[in-house]
């Protein structure tokens, strides 16, 4: 078929989906159109690049199960504030209840006003929901992933070993199996801390991070950066600094200092994207894998992010929108959120692969277009 025939196609599945969304709708993408969505995250295969962001939208397990039947690739759970054995938690001003949350427009577009707390309920809990996660991920109905955030000390202080100690045993053990899949956040609500406000002592928690966390298991760590309150130049040394992590999660909410909160919307997507098109693949010794996140609402964003190294996505406002917002009628948020990212006919992700293969930016290997072919040479997993 030709790429206007695989555009008339793509108009009538848009429609027809609108009701029903089949799961496994990336085996339908590659038959159909001969384009071939595999991501990756963590070093996992995944069929296709959209995840969920770490947040209110992974609290339990009912929400994983609907996000498995929808084919959502993976979800990343709420972060969990660390703790010691006898359950202190340094971090623990942020393991409080949110109770502000708003779905707002935002600029151009939307934004969810939050304050950035962490997981409110036991740590025993937490263990119970990974537990469900791995199961999940051991069917290979989604990958779920694990969320942390442990201590940060000052510039003169240790680390709290017993607190790395005590939360990567128990995940470990949870999850029963190796490597642990883990996502360390860095949280925007830091950007409104005063501990933040040191570069020195961000670059070596984010030097020095990895190694506290994998002195008690074997983890596959990602870290999750946020935006600084300084300039673009920093967020590059961040990203430098944290060359040790095997992925990198870029990056998370801006914080606006006046109302106290963490926003996104269209601001968060141009610095990000702006950051990281200063990337110079291949010159320093490696970045690790990217996990874009920030405002990513249609297929066109997410070939941006990819156009940028990275090769998955993690998106949590763009699933919590009102329903009628979306123009499937039928199915989960988690659904009618991936029906039209992907199936878009003008900006979802096969439209715009389509449009690269006309621009000659894309071509078909092996007669397919591939989702990982949008990345730089040097970002391509081997
Ligand atoms: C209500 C809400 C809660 C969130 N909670 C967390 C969290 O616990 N841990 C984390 O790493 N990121 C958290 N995030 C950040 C999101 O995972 C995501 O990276 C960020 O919002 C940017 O993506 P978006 O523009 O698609 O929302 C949260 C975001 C929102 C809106």
């Amino acid at each position: 078929m030709s790429n206007s025939g695989f555009r008339a196609s793509l108009a009538e599945d848009f429609e027809r989906f609108k009701r029903e969304l089949p799961r496994d709708f990336a085996s339908h993408v590659r038959e159909a159109y001969h384009i071939d969505l595999t991501a990756e995250y963590l070093g996992r295969p995944l069929p296709h690049p959209i995840g969920k962001g770490s947040g209110q939208l992974s609290l339990n397990g009912g929400q994983l199960e609907t996000d498995a039947q929808a084919g959502l690739a993976f979800a990343v759970l709420k972060t969990v504030i660390a703790q010691d054995a006898v359950g202190d938690q340094s971090m623990g001003a942020w393991a409080i209840h949110e109770s502000k949350m708003k779905v707002e427009r935002r600029a151009a577009g939307w934004t969810v006003t939050w304050k950035g707390r962490g997981w409110d309920r036991s740590f025993h809990d937490y263990l119970a929901l990974v537990r469900a996660g791995r199961d999940l991920t051991r069917a290979g109905a989604l990958l779920a992933i694990p969320s942390v955030k442990y201590h940060l000390p000052h510039l003169d202080e240790p680390f709290r070993d017993s607190e790395y100690a005590f939360t990567t045993r128990a995940l470990a053990d949870a999850w029963a199996e190796t490597p642990l899949l883990l996502e360390k956040d860095f949280s925007p609500t830091l950007a409104g801390d005063h501990l933040s406000d040191e570069k020195a002592q961000i670059l070596r928690w984010l030097r020095e991070v990895p190694q506290q966390i994998r002195a008690h298991a074997d983890v596959r760590l990602a870290m999750k950066l946020m935006n600084a309150r300084f300039d673009d130049d920093f967020q590059l040394e961040m990203m430098d600094a944290a060359s040790s992590a095997d992925a990198l999660v870029v990056f998370n909410r801006l914080f606006d200092s006046a109302q106290g909160v963490a926003y996104g919307g269209p601001e968060l997507s141009d610095r990000n994207l702006r950051v990281l098109a200063r990337l110079t693949p291949g010159a320093s010794p490696g970045i690790p894998e990217l996990s874009g996140t920030g405002n990513i609402h249609s297929g066109r964003m997410i070939v941006e992010y990819a156009a940028r190294g990275c090769s998955s996505v993690q998106l949590h406002t763009f699933f919590q929108l009102p329903l009628e917002e979306y123009p499937a009628t039928h199915g989960s948020r988690t659904q009618r959120a991936l029906h039209v990212l992907i199936f878009e006919p003008h900006d979802g992700l096969i439209a715009v692969m389509l449009e690269r293969e006309k621009t000659g930016a894309l071509e078909r290997r092996g007669g397919e277009l591939h989702f990982l072919d949008l990345l730089p040479h040097a970002y391509r997993p081997r």
